[in-house]
């Protein structure tokens, strides 16, 4: 890139890739034939009655399409949606401000749910229940509870750690809790074909199943691979060709079960330091440097899907598959 030539800098269909390549309608959204079939009756239902939909919970790994999905659980209720996230919800009139702002029908989107606190929960139930919120309105003897009516309102919520939700509030998601599963990769290459065309990049159907293959199943590396390719093919003024395509997967350290370097690590050092296990999340964690939460929320369930993980009572385990693959590469 020449320094000389004045650049300005505009948000390209890449920009913000998670956004603008995010599906608007059913149609677009691949997969989840399940999840999408219960939802659509549910959703529908709901509608023709003239009711706010019952609460739901979708949870799965990160980048398989949950707040894809919420968004579209929202335009097709056809009313508005509220975003939050557990993190964010701080104080209980945090939560009271979101809840008694909304409009009857509205849907209220809390993401990370797994995070929010114990106290905060606790007035959650209620309005998930009855669509009341208690409130205590002073301190000491003279405090006292006032009961403020709600709007009617669905909420969607979602979650990488289901394990970490109360029984009562899973409990309270009357609508349905729905596990994303990974994707085929056909499925993933549909995505990217659309991707493909969005983001104005020429590339055989071939060489995006080639892609696909290498996306740990998930929607939202697929995307970043393709992005990744295109950069590439463009700064060689190139097509994008297998070629092209095989050197991004090499600087990126992808390989060909689509494994990246952290999955690697993990498997390394589960069967080079602890003699393939069973070995405990936190000691992994501990020798490899990455968090727990990613290892159990992002690592794990593909290395599980891929049948080179198992997790035993004891600890986690390497298969003979993990071997295999460990010694090719
Ligand atoms: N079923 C799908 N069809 C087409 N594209 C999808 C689908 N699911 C996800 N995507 C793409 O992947 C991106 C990531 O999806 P999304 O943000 O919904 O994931 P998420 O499950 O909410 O992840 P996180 O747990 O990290 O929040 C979307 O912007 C979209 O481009
Ligand atoms: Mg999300």
């Amino acid at each position: 890139m020449s320094n000389t030539t004045p650049h300005t800098f505009t948000r390209d269909a890449a920009g913000n890739l998670d956004q603008t390549l995010r599906p608007h309608s059913w149609e677009e959204y691949v997969g989840q034939a399940k999840t999408k079939e219960n939802l659509r009756i549910l959703l529908t239902a709901a509608r023709e009655r003239g009711h706010a939909a019952e609460h739901i919970l979708l949870y799965g790994p990160p980048g398989l399409g949950k707040t894809t999905l919420a968004h579209l659980i929202a335009k097709t209720l056809g009313t508005n949606m509220r975003s939050t996230s557990g993190p964010a919800i701080e104080r209980v009139g945090d939560l009271a401000a979101i809840l008694t702002n909304l409009s009857p029908g509205d849907v209220l989107f809390i993401d990370e749910i797994h995070r929010l606190s114990k106290s905060i929960e606790e007035v959650l139930y209620p309005a998930m229940e009855s669509g009341v919120l208690d409130i205590i309105i002073g301190k000491g003897p003279s405090a006292r509870t006032v009961q403020l009516e709600l709007p009617p309102f669905t909420l969607v919520s979602a979650t990488t750690r289901i394990s970490l939700l109360s029984a009562p509030l899973r409990s309270r998601f009357s609508g349905g809790t729905f596990r994303l599963e990974f994707y085929s990769n056909e499925e993933i290459a549909q995505i990217l074909k659309r991707s493909a065309s969005l983001l104005e990049v020429q590339v055989s159907d071939e060489l995006l199943l080639d892609i696909a293959k290498r996306c740990r199943a998930t929607p939202r590396t697929a995307n970043y691979l393709l992005k990744r390719c295109r950069d590439l093919a463009q700064l060689e003024q190139s097509d994008l060709n297998e070629d092209v395509i095989n050197r991004t997967f090499e600087l990126l350290e992808i390989d060909p079960l689509g494994l990246n370097a952290p999955d690697r690590g993990v498997l390394r050092t589960i069967i080079e330091t602890f003699n393939g296990g069973p070995v405990g999340l936190n000691t992994i964690a501990a020798a490899t440097g990455e968090e727990q939460s990613t290892i159990a929320d992002v690592i794990e369930p593909y290395l599980i899907r891929q049948g080179l993980l198992e997790r035993t009572p004891k600890g986690r385990v390497a298969s003979a598959a993990a071997y295999t693959h460990m010694q090719n590469i």
